[in-house]
């Protein structure tokens, strides 16, 4: 069973990591999602890759961690969805939470980087403790560290450790790193057969991203890997013969 994330929703059709692209990714029956976290200034969870807004809307130049909730919704981040989408607003995870059913994998990515955003580990998991949404969750993040705060928080959290660049035998910096590691998230660009063989050999289960094109996605699969990351439907939505193969 190869299982599918939605990268930040379905992001080619309508703004990234909001609620429209959330329910097109499950529209188009995705299994799982992947979004990232970040924390206003006053300390609410909010749905966002970039730190700052301009990318979106270029009237907004102050950072996330600079602005307060109210003031983030404010600011329309329909960016090039304009014409449909115009009013979109970044979520908070609890808005997403309420969309999405338990069935639902999710994979909440804590986005640390450039921002620490200091405690933001407890925060997530009061948040999803009272949706009752500690189950059927892997936080993942670049940030190892921010990965330790989660494991000591709840310790029966499944934890992701995403890796940019290539390191010399991730599956061993993950077994001595002291983490629970559940699944290991390289960039798809360095994911060779070896690398997925290494990996599944010390007992990890690997997604890479973020995985468009549907030969390589194919190729992945023949490689082992347990799922990917994908901007594209017909990876993350629509893949059930491959998955049978
Ligand atoms: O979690 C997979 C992927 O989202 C990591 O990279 O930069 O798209 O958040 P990025
Ligand atoms: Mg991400």
């Amino acid at each position: 069973m190869v299982l599918n994330f939605a990268h930040r929703g379905s992001l080619t059709e309508a703004p990234e990591n909001t609620l429209p692209a959330f329910q097109k990714a499950i529209a188009h029956g995705a299994e799982a999602i992947e979004l990232d976290v970040q924390l206003t200034k006053d300390r609410q969870l909010v749905v966002c890759h970039d730190h700052k807004l301009t990318r979106f809307n270029k009237n907004a130049p102050k950072r996330i961690i600079d602005m307060s909730l109210e003031e983030i919704k404010g600011i329309d981040v329909s960016g090039s969805f304009k014409e449909e989408y115009m009013g979109t607003t970044l979520p908070t995870l609890d808005e997403v939470l309420e969309i999405c059913q338990d069935e639902l994998l999710l994979n909440i990515e804590i986005k640390n980087i450039p921002v620490l955003y200091e405690g933001i580990e407890d925060i997530l998991i009061r948040c999803l403790s009272e949706y009752n949404r500690l189950h059927n969750v892997i936080i993942s993040s670049f940030d190892h560290m921010a990965l330790k705060r989660i494991q000591d928080i709840a310790p029966s959290m499944p934890i992701g450790m995403l890796f940019y660049y290539r390191i010399l035998q991730p599956w061993k910096y993950a077994e001595h790193s002291g983490l629970e590691v559940a699944s290991i998230h390289p960039n798809q660009v360095y994911t060779d057969r070896e690398f997925v063989k290494q990996c599944k050999a010390s007992g990890y289960k690997v997604y890479p991203y973020t995985v468009n094109d549907l030969k390589h996605y194919e190729e992945l699969v023949d490689f082992g890997v347990d799922g990917v990351f994908s901007n594209n439907p017909e990876i993350f939505g629509k893949v059930t013969s491959l998955k049978l193969k």
